[in-house]
């Protein structure tokens, strides 16, 4: 009996709180507790129960009844309800419409962007080249030879494809790099090339994802020397960072510039104190140099008569640098995480 009785109660309630129609719920009334309703029917038999169960069922069927009662009412106020505001809103022309949300190009677009912006300004033009690259533009035509251990450093990740006698291997573009020799080869002299492309490398932890991007530029042309490539850093560390930040350069080692160099610029934080975040006031940017003899006569230019720069470095990683912007996992960006993309 009891069971019965919860039953009923578990129908009615599922009935009330699926129709969305105030009618329903007379008819539904009445199903449940009209003269020959469910549980109007149900409350007669308590009388064959045995007198000792009767007060116990009688009280659960009171409870049943009040529950129904109590709900149907509960859900017509909220169909009728919801029925005026709706009918208001629909009459009041002058209400604003639901605007959409708005969203906003990614962080990593919006440093591409800027950057561009600040190498067009002094005559850069932004190229692109093949992201499936051969192993040639990536190494061989950058001066490393075959086998040579150097090319560890990129952590490449290479396409199982059939290889071709000149040009190598296929692979996916671990550097900008790869851009330099393919801009020398369509003979237009003087080069200004800005080089922004996303690049891969076999690496994923805090600080590095398997994708990113570089922007690389390269200059060639008549007399063009280390005070050109000083000149465009300096230029470019303080349109982007900031009129304070100041950077210097230190010997390196690159297969393909000679000299080469490592950038570093000052911390945001401490302009170069020394803090925390930075240790020794530093931090280090990416790699630049003079384009090496050799690159240029894979390039088919005659280094007799033309030199140039290049530098290389990471957009995320210049993205991080600027101030105020401080990114605890890089992968972060490319997580497709509202809460996180919408802070920027
Ligand atoms: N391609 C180098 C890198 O990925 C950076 C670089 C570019 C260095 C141009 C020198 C000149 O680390």
């Amino acid at each position: 009996m009891e069971e019965a009785l919860i039953n009923i109660k578990n129908t009615a309630l599922s009935f009330i709180l699926e129709t969305d129609d105030p009618k329903n719920l007379e008819e539904i009334k009445l199903q449940f507790l009209g003269r020959g309703g469910k549980l109007t029917l149900a409350i007669k038999e308590i009388t064959r129960l045995p007198q000792e169960k009767r007060r116990e069922v009688g009280m659960l069927a009171n409870e049943v009844k009040q529950t129904i009662e109590n709900t149907i009412s509960e859900r017509l106020q909220k169909l009728t309800q919801k029925k005026h505001i709706s009918l208001s809103k629909k009459l009041d022309v002058t209400n604003p419409g639901a605007k959409p949300p708005l969203g906003h190009l990614h962080l990593v677009t919006q440093a591409i962007e800027e950057i561009t912006y600040i190498f067009e300004h002094i005559g850069f033009s932004r190229v692109r080249y093949p992201e499936i690259e051969w192993d040639y533009y990536a190494f061989t035509a950058l001066n490393f030879p075959k086998d040579h251990p150097a090319r560890d450093d990129w952590e490449t990740f290479f396409i199982k494809e059939e290889t071709n006698p000149k040009m190598g291997e296929i692979l996916l573009t671990p550097h900008t790099s790869s851009g330099q020799v393919r801009e020398m080869q369509k003979k237009q002299l003087p080069i200004k090339m800005l080089n922004i492309a996303k690049c891969y490398r076999r690496q994923s932890d805090v600080s590095h994802t398997p994708m990113f991007h570089q922007f690389e530029g390269l200059v060639m042309g008549k007399d063009i020397s280390i005070s050109h490539l000083k000149g465009t850093l300096d230029y470019f560390v303080k349109s982007y960072f900031g009129e304070k930040r100041q950077f210097r350069i230190r010997p390196y080692h690159f297969q393909f510039t000679e000299p080469s160099f490592e950038v570093d610029v000052t911390c945001g934080v401490c302009l170069g104190k020394g803090c925390k975040l930075c240790k020794a006031g530093w931090l280090e940017m990416g790699g630049a140099g003079m384009v090496h003899p050799n690159v240029l006569k894979f390039g088919g230019i005659d280094s007799k008569e033309f030199t140039g720069f290049a530098f290389g470095w990471g957009v995320e990683r210049v993205l991080m640098m600027k101030e105020g912007i401080e990114i605890d996992d890089l992968r972060l960006l490319y997580s497709n995480k509202l809460e996180f993309l919408e802070q920027f």
